[in-house]
């Protein structure tokens, strides 16, 4: 049985090639050829909720610049995996190497500033929201905050609400859960008022011009151009160094690596980064 005779729509070569076009153009995510499967199933369900007839209809409609369905569209193709203590090195390197020396660096203007660009549903922010408040007796009077940011609106709906179910909490202690989330009625928990006073959360596109400076002590931009091509990877880098002053951190993701895409840092550990220049 053929792709066409076994499925619901046809998604012909050329229509594949043209929503990769578009996902590379408005995220800046790559997509290979393996995930056609990927992007029909994520898509289907957008062409039966618009009662369209076929892809084509679909590509013409994002063609028309459709703001609304444009950012559904970008919803759906974004990978959002993610999880508390995720890496759970960098949030030691964090609490044990990084804050003590912010302590001291920045004891002058006791300011301490932290992004979390690609956030996801907040398991990321949050995680650092925990190793700094646990850090708080050093930063007392301090202005604390956390920027954290993601393409997907979805998610970014659901960290602002910091609100997860039990099984989330897999890789955290229950008296550290505990402390720091508000047990529900429903089972779930919210993260408490002390976590979510250190953090913003705002929608992002990382390839969009960014309504901020910095500079940012520390940035963690984990698992987010895994999806990205070599040259978008320079590029979104060098930006992010713009945001940093020397001896700033940056932590990446497990699979990732600066190795020939940006000099401006040094490799200092796990994934971890200082910027250099
Ligand atoms: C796999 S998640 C990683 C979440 C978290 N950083 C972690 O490591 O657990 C990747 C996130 O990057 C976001 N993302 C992808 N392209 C983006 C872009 N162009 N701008 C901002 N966020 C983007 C996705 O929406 C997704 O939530």
């Amino acid at each position: 049985m053929s792709a066409a005779t076994e499925r619901e729509f046809l998604l012909s070569n050329a229509e594949f090639d043209e929503i990769r076009r578009l996902v590379r153009e408005h995220t800046g995510i790559a997509l290979s050829d393996s995930k056609r499967e990927l992007v029909y199933s994520r898509l289907v369900r957008r062409l039966r909720r618009l009662s369209l007839r076929s892809f084509a209809e679909y590509i013409a409609l994002l063609g028309q610049a459709d703001e609304v369905e444009l950012e559904e569209f970008t919803n759906a193709i974004t990978t959002n995996l993610t999880s508390f203590f995720r890496e759970g090195h960098h949030f030691e390197f964090l609490a044990d190497t990084v804050l003590p020396a912010l302590e001291k660096r920045n004891a002058g203007t006791r300011r301490l500033r932290i992004w979390s660009a690609g956030c996801s549903t907040g398991e990321e922010p949050y995680s650092i929201a925990v190793t700094l408040q646990e850090a708080m007796a050093r930063f007392r009077g301090w202005d604390v905050r956390i920027l954290a940011t993601d393409l997907d609106s979805n998610v970014v709906a659901q960290a602002q609400a910091g609100e997860y179910k039990a099984e989330r909490f897999e890789k955290v202690t229950s008296a550290r859960r505990d402390r720091w989330f508000d047990a529900t009625h429903s089972g779930t928990f919210v993260a408490n008022a002390a976590l979510k006073s250190l953090i913003t959360f705002r929608q992002l596109n990382l390839m969009h011009p960014w309504p901020f400076r910095g500079p940012f002590d520390v940035v963690f931009c984990r698992n987010v151009v895994i999806y990205f091509d070599k040259e978008t990877q320079r590029g979104l880098f060098d930006r992010i160094a713009e945001m940093q002053r020397d001896a700033d951190h940056l932590f990446i993701g497990h699979s990732e690596s600066l190795f020939k895409v940006c000099d401006r840092y040094q490799l200092i550990g796990k994934t971890i980064y200082r910027k250099v220049r």
